[in-house]
């Protein structure tokens, strides 16, 4: 086939070039989400970003086209006329990319297939759904999803179950493996709403430590890390009980049977001001992270391939959903990120 220029090609007879430079996809995709849920706060929660992301994209885009997108009328937030006729495009725009996507994947071949996906307990509270978000892009595609504790996951990875696994941390001690960090996963100290600490400042672990505490079961990667947390600091917990999943340690919280150390993301459902509270405690939370997981030099299927690169670009959305659970968290994410930056430097 001849390229391109040399084809009797005739280039568009208009190119949007100041569009083009000064509106993004990522700006069109926030102002198709307000005008279809008729409203900034579902748009928001739809795209998982803040408001306030919600207004500065669309204000960029407003001011890249030079007029008002929207009007209020009442309490109701109305497409203008030049943002009726942009939603229309907006409609075509994506319809056009969707089959863009569609296209690539079939030249991929990666249309059909199947992808078995080992994760970790606690990553059940994300996983089904980031495998929605990739069965969306690769409907053809088979998914087998298994749950269970980290010490099953080490046996699935040793046996060669599956084709990726998601863990809170890398068996690097006991396999050489690949490992690649992808959404964070801070571990909170939880506490039933009534309880005295609640609303207390800076807690020492100490004080924690005079509680009665209910652990993960012995396995379990949450549990691992929250010993090795006391055991840094000099402390003992008071161990109540041990339990094999977080829902049923969230419900004993509640019931006052003891405090817990879990992921964030147990409350996904019911947000932070539920039933459980989250103490402010010294060393807390704790930044970790989720690793997509797969030993070295295992040969990823195309189909696998396709899922780890997903995976790779939801980064910032898991960060947003998390923020959007617990406000708080925009802090420890910047100092954290302020660290690394200032470490990077050191090593240039
Ligand atoms: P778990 O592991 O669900 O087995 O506790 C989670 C983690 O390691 O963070």
């Amino acid at each position: 086939m001849p390229p391109y220029s040399e084809q009797t090609y005739t280039p568009p007879a208009t190119m949007p070039s100041y569009l083009i430079r000064h509106a993004s996809l990522r700006q069109l995709q926030v102002f198709e989400a307000i005008v279809r849920l008729g409203s900034f706060t579902r748009a928001a929660d739809e795209l998982f970003v803040t408001q306030s992301t919600v207004s500065m994209q669309t204000k960029k885009l407003a001011d890249a086209l030079g007029v008002p997108l929207f009007e209020n009328i009442g309490r109701q937030v109305r497409p203008t006329e030049a943002g009726a006729a942009l939603y229309q495009s907006c409609r075509a725009i994506f319809e056009i990319l969707a089959n863009v996507e569609m296209t690539v994947a079939d030249l991929k071949g990666i249309k059909r297939g199947r992808l078995r996906l080992g994760v970790i307990t606690t990553a059940k509270y994300f996983a089904p759904e980031v495998l929605g978000e990739f069965s969306k892009l690769y409907p053809g595609i088979e998914v087998a999803l298994k749950v269970s504790n980290r010490d099953r996951i080490i046996e699935r990875i040793n046996a060669n179950e599956d084709d990726l696994y998601i863990m809170g941390q890398a068996p690097s001690d006991q396999f050489s493996v690949e490992a690649r960090a992808f959404a964070p996963n801070p571990l909170v100290v939880l506490a039933p709403r009534d309880h005295p600490l609640v609303g207390k400042r800076n807690i020492p672990l100490a004080r924690i430590a005079e509680e009665p505490i209910i652990l993960r079961e012995p396995g379990s990667g949450t549990r691992d890390m929250v010993l090795s947390v006391f055991e840094h600091a000099g402390q003992r917990p008071k161990v109540r009980m041990e339990l094999g999943s977080n829902e049923a340690i969230k419900h004993a919280v509640v019931g006052g049977l003891g405090l817990s150390v879990l992921s964030l993301h147990t409350l996904t459902l019911e947000g932070t001001e539920g039933p459980l509270a989250i103490l402010d405690v010294q060393g807390f939370p704790i930044m970790r992270e989720w690793y997509l997981v797969y030993p070295k030099g295992k040969e990823l299927s195309r189909v696998a391939q396709a899922f780890l690169d997903f995976a790779l670009t939801i980064t910032p959305s898991m960060r947003e959903r998390m923020n959007l659970l617990w406000p708080n968290l925009a802090r420890y994410f910047s100092a954290k990120d302020k660290v690394s930056v200032k470490k990077r430097r050191k090593k240039s």
